[in-house]
This record gives structure tokens, C-alpha cells and sequence, in this order.
């Protein structure tokens, strides 16, 4: 009785492995074939000769992809480790995914291999088309939203040059008014150079190689970039830089991100207004805080901070943050905002260690400055 239940079994399990929309083969550890189910054989079976007792890729060789066939058995049964190559382009332009899984008799040991081979060309076709869509959509919102951005600037250009002409045709404009028009184009040139000045910053590829440094050391670099306008508004900067470790990064674009949004704390302040700087390690971070105790932002606008273009400044590009955050994300980091209105600001770079990344979490744990503190 047992017998013929084990050879029920038996039979049900080839008549499953012969139903299944899968290539199944059973291997000895030399990678010769024991057994190789219907679907494999359909689709990569060379010849007419049995699969059964050959060698692997003389009776697949279509599945040879790049890859030592014959040690991957060797491993998957020698040290009982599952093997999974994702993605092999194997017959024309239809892709695989492989397994090979060791397989135990009763008595546990390890004595052989199953191969399992399933087509996700649909599936593959399907992540490039939608990769694709993707794609286009961003480059179509990112080409209106420059558009729109050098636009403005042209559209004034165009008009200001008209006056001048007209002017000069006419004779009507004095010299005063001639002046403050040349003035305007002049300004919107310079807008117009730093849009793309700026553009270009925000779409440059990230750094190759990352080289260790200390965070630090690029928030003094930048504040010392600062020190004009500091000094001229009589600007007070604390810093309590703590952070110890040094993390993996591109030095000009790091320091880039934190001169944006010191630069931000700065144009935000008023006269004698507060600037603070605080950095500490966690145990796969380093925290940076810039806090200013200026008018602050509320929290709907708080939501659009580090969206291209947006701008409450006459004259501001609205890249300065979008930069700072792209930036921090090429790091591996991530960045958080937090605000009262009245009170201030503080945004947080999470930035990681080794090179890692710091799973997002909640905002800065810095409060704003309280106005009383001014
Ligand atoms: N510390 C801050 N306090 C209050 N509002 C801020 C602060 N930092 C940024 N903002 C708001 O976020 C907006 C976007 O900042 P972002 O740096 O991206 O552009 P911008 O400063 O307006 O222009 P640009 O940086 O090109 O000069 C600012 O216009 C301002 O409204
Ligand atoms: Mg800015």
C-alpha cells in the first residue's frame, strides 16, 4: 500500500511538473541531466536526442548565458546555498529568470540540483515600456517648467528692447528713463544666465568616487562664503558641530547643499537675526541642523520647498533647495524640513556612512528658534 501511494505520488508530482508554465530540470552535482520537464524541453531542447544523461548545455546550450554552469551546480550542491540569476537574455531578446536550488534525499544530504527557468519577457517588456513612460513624462514636465522659467525673462527682454528702439526712434525717452530700461534687460539677462547656470547644477551626474570627509569642515567653507552678507547684517552664527565621523562624499557638492540653505537662513533673516549650525553622529548617520530664527514657512508651503522653480523671491530661480535635496539623495541621505511661521526654520541633512543609505525618517529635532531668542 505504501508503495503504491509513493508511486501515486511520484506520478503526480512529473504530472505537475509537466503542467507548469516553468522549465524544470533535476541535476547531479556534475551538472548531467537526471530529468528536464516538457516546457524546457520545448523551448531549448537541441536536436532530437533525450535530454536525460547529457551534460546540461549540450542538451540546453541556449542557456549557457554568461555564467560557469558547471561550478554553480558544484555550489548549489556542495554548500546547499539557493543560486538566482535575474534577467538572462537568453533566446533572442526574451529574458530569464534562473534558479538553482539544491535539492536533499531522505537522509538530508545535498546530492543534487533543480533548475528552474521562467520567461518574464512580458514582464521585462512591460518595466522598459513603463521605465519609458516614465521617463518621457518627467522630461516633458521638466522642459515646460525651463520653458516657462526662461519665458518670462525673454518675454520681458523682448518688450524692454521695443521701448529702447521706440525710444530712440522717437526721441521721447530722456536719458533716465533709456537707463533704467537697458537695466531691466540687463537684469533679466542675468536671471536668464543663472536659471541655466543653476539648471545645469541640478542636472549634473553625481560624483563617481565619493572620498571621505567631514561634514564639519564643508559647513565652515560655506558659512566663510557667507561672511559678507553675514557681517553686513549683523547676523549672529552658533555652531555646535559634534559630528566626529567622516562621511563619504563629494566635497563641491556637498558643500554646494549646505551653502544653499545657509544661503536661504541668511536672505531670510532680519537684521541681527540668528544663524545655527548643530551636527552630531547616530549610528548610521550624520545629522547636520541649519536653523534661522526668520519668518519661517507655513505648512503648505512647506510642501512645495523642494519643487523646481518655486519661489517667493523677486529675482530667486527656486532651484537653490531642489539642488540641495538632489544632491543629498546622490549621497545616499535624505533631507527634512521643519517650521513655525514667526518663529524660523531648521532643515536637516540626514547623510549616511560608508556610503549607505539612511532609511527616511521624521523631521528635524531641532526646534525652530523662538522670535525672543532674537
Ligand atoms: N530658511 C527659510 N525660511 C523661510 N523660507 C524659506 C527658507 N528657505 C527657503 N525658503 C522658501 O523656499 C523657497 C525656495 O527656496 P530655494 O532656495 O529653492 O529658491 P530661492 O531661494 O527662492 O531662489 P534661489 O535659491 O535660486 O536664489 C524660497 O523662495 C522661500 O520662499
Ligand atoms: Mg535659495
Amino acid at each position: 500500500m505504501a508503495k503504491t501511494d509513493s508511486g501515486f505520488r511520484a506520478g503526480l508530482c512529473e504530472d505537475v511538473l509537466e503542467a507548469l508554465d516553468l522549465g524544470v530540470a533535476l541535476l547531479d552535482a556534475k551538472a548531467t541531466v537526471l530529468y528536464a520537464n516538457r516546457p524546457l524541453q520545448d523551448r531549448f531542447l537541441e536536436g532530437d536526442q533525450a535530454p536525460a544523461g547529457r551534460p546540461l548545455l549540450e542538451a540546453f546550450p541556449s542557456l549557457s548565458a554568461d555564467f560557469d554552469w558547471d561550478r554553480a551546480v558544484g555550489q548549489a550542491v556542495e554548500r546547499g546555498r539557493t543560486l538566482r540569476l535575474a534577467r538572462q537574455p537568453l533566446l533572442e531578446s526574451q529574458h530569464f529568470d534562473l534558479t538553482l536550488a539544491p535539492m536533499r534525499e531522505g537522509s538530508g544530504e545535498v546530492c543534487s540540483a533543480l533548475l528552474t527557468v521562467e520567461d518574464v519577457s512580458e514582464a521585462v517588456r512591460l518595466e522598459a515600456k513603463l521605465l519609458s513612460q516614465a521617463r518621457t513624462h518627467v522630461l516633458a514636465n521638466l522642459g515646460e517648467s525651463v520653458a516657462h522659467e526662461i519665458r518670462n525673462p525673454l518675454n520681458s527682454i523682448h518688450m524692454n528692447v521695443q521701448l529702447l528702439r521706440e525710444g530712440m526712434r522717437t526721441d521721447e525717452l530722456d536719458r533716465e528713463s533709456l537707463d533704467r530700461t537697458a537695466e531691466i534687460v540687463q537684469r533679466e539677462i542675468k536671471r536668464l544666465d543663472r536659471v541655466v547656470r543653476d539648471f545645469v547644477q541640478y542636472s549634473r551626474p553625481a560624483a563617481k568616487t565619493l572620498v571621505q570627509g567631514s561634514v564639519n569642515r564643508l559647513v565652515r567653507a560655506a558659512l566663510d562664503a557667507l561672511d559678507a552678507q553675514i557681517l553686513e547684517k549683523k547676523i549672529s552664527v552658533a555652531l555646535d558641530l559634534q559630528s566626529a565621523r567622516p562621511v563619504a562624499m563629494d566635497p563641491d557638492r556637498l558643500q554646494r547643499a549646505f551653502y544653499n540653505v545657509l544661503l536661504n537662513a541668511v536672505q531670510v533673516l532680519p537684521e541681527k537675526g540668528t544663524l545655527t549650525c548643530r551636527s552630531h553622529d547616530e549610528e548610521r548617520s550624520c545629522v547636520l541642523e541649519i536653523s534661522d530664527n526668520g519668518a519661517g514657512v507655513d505648512l503648505v508651503k512647506q510642501q512645495r520647498l523642494f519643487d523646481l522653480f518655486y519661489t517667493t523671491k523677486q529675482g530667486g530661480t527656486g532651484l537653490g533647495l531642489p539642488i540641495a535635496n538632489r544632491i543629498i539623495e546622490e549621497h545616499g541621505g535624505h533631507m527634512a524640513v521643519a517650521s513655525e511661521p514667526g518663529c524660523g526654520a531648521t532643515f536637516a541633512f540626514f547623510l549616511p556612512f560608508e556610503g549607505g543609505q539612511v532609511p527616511p525618517r521624521g523631521g528635524p529635532t531641532a526646534v525652530p528658534v523662538s522670535p525672543d531668542a532674537r
